[in-house]
Order: C-alpha cells, then structure tokens, then sequence
C-alpha cells in the first residue's frame, strides 16, 4: 500500500479555535414498548469531549455498535444531541439562528459508507451536484457551471462532459463514492465526516479514495473526521486516532504514540492484531477482543471494558468510572490503571 501521509499543515496550537468542539455529548434513543410504554434508552453516545483543528484527520475506531456512526450524525445535525454543546468555530451550535445553521451545513460535509444509498438514482450528476449550489443562493448558472466542472476534475471524474449527464447507477463504485465526495466537496466546507467511507469498495479503489480524501484535505487544509474498522488504513491517514468503547472515547493519542503505545486495555487488544507493519497484512478488529460489547441500555457500573479486561482492579474497575488520565504529554486514556502518572 502506498504511503497516505501527507505533512500536517498545521499543527493544533494552544491559540488556535478548534473548527468544532463537543463538550460532554451524550445522544440516546427512547425504546417504547408496543409502541407506548417507555423501555429505557439506548446510549448511544454517552458524555464525549474533544476538539478538531483545521487540517487534520482524527480517525475514530471502535467495534460495530460503539456508537461512531452516532457520533458522526450528531455532529452532521442529523441526530439532536440529549445532552452537552457543541461549537463551530468557537460558537455554541444551540445558539445557532437558521441562517447560521444553514452556513454549518454548507461547512460539514458528509461522506457515507454506501454511495450508491447515498445518492438521488433518478438525478444526474449535473443535478447532484448543481442543487446544493442553488440552494446555497449561487443564482448566476455560469457560476454553478464553473463549480461543478472544478469539482469534478478534482475528484477526477473526467472528463467532465462525459460524465454529466449520468445517472449514479451508470458509474462504479469507485465513481459513485468519487461523485459522494464531490457533493460533500462542492460548497467548499471546512470540514468533512467520512463515516467507513472505503468500507463497502473493491479492495482495488480503497486506497485511491483515501489519496484522494488525502489530496483534498491538504490542498483545502480540511479537518476530517475519518470512521473506520480498518485499522490498517489509520497510520497513513490520520493525525490523531480516538478510540470508542460503550458510547464513549477511552483514549485519544497522537497516532504515533498510539501505534508504538496503545495505553488502554482496549487499544491494546484492537491494535494486537495489525501490529505488523506490513500494510498489506489487512486486517480489521471484528474479531478482538473475545467477549461481548456492553448493552447501552444497561451499561455496566465503573469502566465500561472492565467485564472484558484481563487487568480489571476488582472493587474500583468494577465500581467507578475511570476519569481522563493525561499520560507521556500527548495520551489521553479512560482507565484506572493510570492513575498514578496524572
Ligand atoms: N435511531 C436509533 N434508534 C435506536 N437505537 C439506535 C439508533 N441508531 C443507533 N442505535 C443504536 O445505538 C448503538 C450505536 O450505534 P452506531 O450505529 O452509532 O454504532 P457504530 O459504532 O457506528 O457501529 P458500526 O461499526 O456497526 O457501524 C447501537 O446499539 C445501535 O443499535
Ligand atoms: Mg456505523
């Protein structure tokens, strides 16, 4: 596999506004019984902090069911948080006027798993691309033109012509996913949520979508929110890897520091299996660590992972929940065992 990385055009610096900032996020879905009786809720996403900065790529890894994809649709505004703020370039999002909101939408692009899903069947390409403009007030048709031709032959979907008048199911799935990052693309945002966006791809065109996210960010100094199960893909394209367990962020590390030091027991035993560093060794984590994720209904007292972990300190592991342990300057990690080094 070639290598992603690309330099880091900015570094986060202490003075420097966060593109978005989420304080103690918490989204949960109320189950009713019989359509009625109230069952609970699924905590989904259960109190998550943290910043991104312009130009960098966090990647966000966890198995199916942590809440990632819930993460990322709270941010898109497609799922109402519960509980906690967010903050678009240092302004609280709750005080949001339609004006301000409609400026995040055009700010946030999104990139799905599924492209085909993802895309109007019955819309050209000229369509998909040319609505969001209108809506974004671009009136002068020259202009729209323009655009859209510039972001085409960006995501290289060329020449441009020929692909126009095109319905999605005339294109591959390396082309559709070409045209999805186009849309997301074409009200220059400043920021991109990729939600396992290679996952449902040929093998083949993976890596060319991620040079491609790749190019894009730092031609643009994007900040990208990748989510993805492929842990082989994280060390070429990402700044800062956040790792999710139960609903919350257990650890967020520099990727270098996570790749020579996962901290948590839970990292640890995800990253075990793509310890080669052999990219072409593929492999993704659905089959580690044994044992069951926790319910989100019900979730277990103390640390969520205790029940799984093989360093659990009976009577604290299992009692409280572990704060945030700051850990070599640049780790961040939810566990006991740290304790001592705050
Ligand atoms: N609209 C919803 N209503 C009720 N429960 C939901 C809803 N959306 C998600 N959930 C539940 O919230 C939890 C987190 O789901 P989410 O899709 O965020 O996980 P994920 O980490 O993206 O998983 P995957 O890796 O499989 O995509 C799951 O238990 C899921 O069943
Ligand atoms: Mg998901």
């Amino acid at each position: 596999m070639p290598n992603l990385a690309v330099e880091l055009q900015q570094t986060p610096g202490e003075q420097e506004t966060p593109v978005l900032k989420v304080e103690n996020l918490h989204t949960w879905f109320e189950i009713r019984r019989m359509g009625f009786f109230k069952a609970g809720d699924v905590r989904a996403l259960d109190g998550v902090s943290f910043e991104l900065y312009q130009g960098e790529t966090v990647s966000i890894v966890g198995e199916s069911g942590c809440g990632k994809s819930t993460l990322a649709k709270t941010i898109l505004g497609l799922h109402r948080p519960t509980k906690g703020v967010m903050y678009f370039e240092g302004k609280d999002m709750s005080e949001f006027t339609k004006e301000d909101l409609k400026a995040y939408r055009a700010n946030v692009g999104y990139v799905q798993q599924d492209p085909y899903g993802a895309l109007p069947p019955f819309m050209t390409v000229r369509r998909i691309l040319e609505e969001p403009l209108i809506i974004n007030g671009v009136k002068d048709k020259a202009k729209r033109d323009k655009r859209i031709k510039a972001v085409l032959e960006e995501v290289k979907l060329a020449p441009v012509e020929d692909f126009l008048p095109k319905f999605p199911h005339m294109l591959s799935g390396g082309q559709q996913q070409r045209l999805v990052i186009a849309r997301a693309m074409i009200l220059e945002p400043k920021m991109l949520v990729a939600d396992e966006p290679v996952s449902m791809l040929d093998a083949s065109v993976r890596v060319e979508i991620l040079q491609l996210l790749r190019r894009l960010q730092k031609k643009h100094n994007l900040a990208i929110i990748y989510i993805t199960h492929d842990l082989s893909t994280v060390r070429y394209f990402s700044e800062r890897i956040f790792t999710m367990y139960g609903a919350k962020i257990i650890e967020k590390s520099t990727t270098e520091s996570l790749l020579d030091n996962p901290l948590h027991p839970y990292t640890q035993a995800l990253f075990k299996a793509t310890s080669d560093p052999d990219a072409e060794n593929l492999k993704t984590y659905k089959e580690v660590p044994t044992g069951e994720p926790p319910s989100l209904m019900n979730p277990p007292k103390g640390c969520r992972f205790h029940p799984r972990c093989s360093k659990m300190i009976k009577g604290k592991c299992d009692q409280f929940e572990p704060p945030e342990f700051q850990v070599n300057g640049e780790q961040l990690v939810s566990c006991w065992l740290y304790e001592e080094k705050k």
